[in-house]
């Protein structure tokens, strides 16, 4: 098996002021700091300073920080609150900055919200976006409902369950992020 660290960034999809995700985002990170198999960075939407007047992979050159890590990276973490039963608006702009860079890596989805659901609703309607992009998405998602709820003061889940299910969301990402890297590293297409 490859011993190498994967790289994996995670994207925090929401600038709202008082935004329950930046937890959630917290919370996976601590979960693949226990793991030590995988490095990371945090890419924070509210971070990325986007022009009122322009969109998409031409003006990708002024977020260099951003295609590099893509460009390096063997998988992406989707941060994405539910908004409406659909997904942010900052996270598609700041998805729809690169294209090519995504291809066959593996995306792994968290969705947080205040309804009992965990954001499915708005991971549903982002899995078609993450496969024009590309991406791989795993079956397996990290649901985080009950949002203003789920997490202690330090950071830790309130629910056991919340931290069972992201060990398993992590190994599937693991899996799909090591077998798509085998697969670029070794598998010409076509
Ligand atoms: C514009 C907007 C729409 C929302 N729509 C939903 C929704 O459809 N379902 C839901 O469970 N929560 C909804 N919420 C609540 C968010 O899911 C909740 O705030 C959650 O913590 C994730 O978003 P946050 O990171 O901005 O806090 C909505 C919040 C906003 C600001």
């Amino acid at each position: 098996m490859d011993s190498q660290k994967l790289f994996i960034p995670v994207i925090l999809g929401t600038n709202r002021e008082g935004r329950q995700s930046e937890k959630a985002a917290r919370f996976i990170m601590a979960g693949i700091a226990e793991r030590g198999d995988i490095e990371t960075t945090l890419f924070d939407v509210k971070n990325f300073n986007l022009p009122p007047d322009d969109y998409g992979e031409s003006i990708k050159e002024r977020f260099p920080e951003y295609r590099d890590a893509i460009v390096r990276a063997d998988g992406l973490i989707l941060v994405s609150p539910e908004y409406n039963h659909g997904y942010s608006g900052r996270l598609k702009s700041v998805l729809d900055l690169l294209l090519a860079e995504y291809k066959h890596k593996a995306a792994g989805i968290v969705g947080v919200s205040s309804g009992m659901w965990g954001g499915t609703r708005g991971i549903e309607s982002i899995i078609h976006v993450t496969r024009e992009l590309g991406l791989v998405t795993i079956g397996k998602d990290l649901n985080v409902p009950l949002a203003k709820d789920a997490f202690n003061h330090d950071g830790t889940a309130r629910n056991e369950k919340l931290i069972e299910s992201r060990m398993r969301f992590l190994a599937e990402l693991v899996w799909m992020a090591r077998t798509l890297k085998y697969g670029r590293e070794n598998m010409p297409v076509g």
